[in-house]
């Protein structure tokens, strides 16, 4: 029998050596309970309409969107995100279809709480989908203008709320909007409708196939770059989600995911609140591609996700919870 064992004594590829061992010291999991589902809704019925770069995404009409709502809730998926595309002659300079109490956004919510009460639905606040220019606020000699645009998102806030919404989410970027949200709601019997403030918002490349999906990228006129943040910042973002949190904001978002993992892991450690992530459409077309064209697996979109759980994030927002939570289950 020998004594002294060989170099070297630590051996860390013990703890990986089969399934059960790895998985009794993982450190982080992904549950469906991670998962925050997207989806698009369009005007018109009987539409399923796919979307280009999105394969396995589509855009519904109101009429048609109980069966992937019903699957959602039955799957355990905690919260469904809206995001409306409406037509072009809808759209304005002002975006005022955003307050008309009878708007996509409006069906959609009493739509979804009427069949499927127990599901969490959050409403983006923000006018890009209802202005003719593409941008979040609306314009003034090419600038766009903060204090004017926070008035109407108050008001589109408060009129989610009162169809049921249960998650604002503005993701405008305007200054100061957190702050006179959270007090339009409170004075308005809405205290208990959470906000989710997209808080760290970067002026991304990766939200293209986004913009097709509802619509607004060719009305784009320019880029976001004087309200979204500038990439090449950090200590910005702490700053951001620093004065949405004082604003009162109950979750802050970061947004891209992949690329700004840092961000999230710093948020979390900072503050020690709520982080969502969004895994944004970009995003979702290099995986879907990239396993469409099989450069890699479907394992891949659980890698990705399980990055967010680790940088620190309590929830993903993502064009892949319904197939990942179909996973999970099974
Ligand atoms: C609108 C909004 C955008 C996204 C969510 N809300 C696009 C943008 O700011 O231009 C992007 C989501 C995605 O790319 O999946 N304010």
């Amino acid at each position: 029998m020998k004594i002294l064992g060989k170099y070297p004594s630590l051996r860390l590829r013990r703890n990986r050596k089969y399934d059960w061992t790895r998985r009794l010291v993982a450190e982080n999991n992904l549950s469906v309970n991670d998962l925050i589902l997207p989806i698009f809704v369009t005007e018109g019925k009987n539409k399923v309409e796919s979307i280009k770069n999105m394969p396995g995404v589509y855009r519904y009409s109101v009429d048609k969107i109980n069966p992937i709502i019903n699957k959602a809730s039955k799957l355990g998926i905690p919260l469904v995100a809206i995001f409306p595309h409406i037509k072009n002659t809808k759209k304005s300079s002002m975006g005022t279809e955003a307050l008309n109490e009878n708007n996509l956004v409006c069906h959609a919510i009493k739509k979804i709480k009427k069949n499927n009460p127990k599901i969490g639905i959050m409403c983006d606040v923000a006018l890009d989908p209802y202005t003719n220019h593409g941008h979040d606020g609306i314009i003034k000699k090419n600038e766009i203008l903060n204090d004017e645009t926070v008035e109407i998102l108050v008001k589109q806030a408060l009129l989610q709320s009162e169809m049921g919404c249960d998650i604002v989410a503005p993701s405008d970027m305007m200054d100061g909007r957190v702050g006179i949200i959270r007090k339009a709601l409170d004075k308005n019997n809405f205290k208990n409708v959470q906000i989710l403030s997209y808080a760290s918002k970067y002026a991304s490349n990766f939200y293209n196939p986004f913009r097709n999906a509802v619509g607004s990228n060719k009305n784009l006129r320019g880029d976001k770059k004087t309200y979204q943040m500038d990439y090449k910042n950090s200590d910005e973002a702490l700053r951001e989600v620093a004065l949405d949190l004082k604003e009162g904001a109950d979750l802050v978002m970061v947004k891209p995911g992949m690329p700004y993992l840092d961000i999230i892991q710093k948020v979390k450690d900072q503050f020690k609140v709520p982080v969502i992530a969004y895994q944004v459409s970009g995003e979702y077309s290099m995986i879907a591609m990239g396993i469409k064209n099989n450069f890699f697996t479907k394992d891949a979109i659980l890698e990705s996700l399980m990055s967010f759980k680790r940088s620190g994030a309590c929830a993903v927002v993502t064009y892949f919870a319904l197939e990942m939570a179909e996973n999970l289950n099974s």
